[in-house]
């Protein structure tokens, strides 16, 4: 263990030097500001790594990660990290990206106490009960199971629509916008959800409009 613990500063110094060899300016020009494009809010699971799945470099990416890729409406933690990345950042990409395998979204799916995660997995469980009667119809677990991967995905977009920011943003200098995209980690391939979001847009601010005021 101590040695895997090691290799990390031996693997970081290799990594300086390689990046150093490449470009010489490269630590220099990212230490000056970051100008990303994207934030993504993804799964905190350890195979699905943002940068790596985008073919993203530092600085080109912003990054939220928790357990099952979730925006909910009381952690300051997403909430923060969206109104920084959409008031001073100025990203032009919001990206909930889940994945297939999702042990989050799993749990959600077993009916049990999991102690301190009930509260959390209760965001994904009320995603479920959204969408039961879709849900209800498949009857492989597996397919079922992979299906409310994409469907939180889906919702989870819908919960950034919802927030003052994205809204008066968009409205006021057309981004973000907001896409859902699904991980596939048998096969390392990303797949875009498609989300119509003008349309989803439009649809939440029947309910949802913050767009007056503030
Ligand atoms: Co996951």
């Amino acid at each position: 263990m101590e040695n895997s613990y090691k290799k990390i500063f031996t693997a970081n110094k290799e990594w300086v030097a390689a990046k150093n060899k490449e470009n010489p300016n490269f630590f220099a020009h990212l230490a000056k500001e970051q100008n990303p494009e994207y934030l993504y809010i993804g799964c905190a699971d350890s195979r699905v790594h943002a940068n790596e799945i985008m073919g993203l470099q530092p600085g080109e990416v912003f990054v939220h990660r928790n357990i099952a890729n979730m925006v909910v409406n009381n952690d300051l933690n997403v909430l923060s990290v969206i109104n920084y990345a959409v008031e001073y950042l100025n990203v032009k990409y919001i990206i909930i990206c889940g994945h297939y395998n999702c042990g989050g979204i799993k749990a959600a799916m077993q009916p049990k106490d999991m102690g301190i995660l009930n509260p959390w997995l209760r965001n994904i469980r009320d995603v479920y009960r959204l969408h039961e009667k879709e849900l209800d119809t498949i009857p492989d677990t597996n397919d079922r199971y992979n299906r409310l991967v994409e469907i939180n995905v889906y919702e989870q977009c819908l919960n950034v629509i919802k927030t003052a920011e994205v809204q008066k943003s968009y409205l006021e200098k057309g981004y973000p916008r907001v896409a859902g995209w699904v991980y596939d980690i048998n096969a390392g391939i990303l797949n875009d959800l498609d989300i119509d979001f003008e349309k989803e847009l439009t649809r939440i601010r029947k309910i949802y409009d913050l767009t007056k005021g503030g």
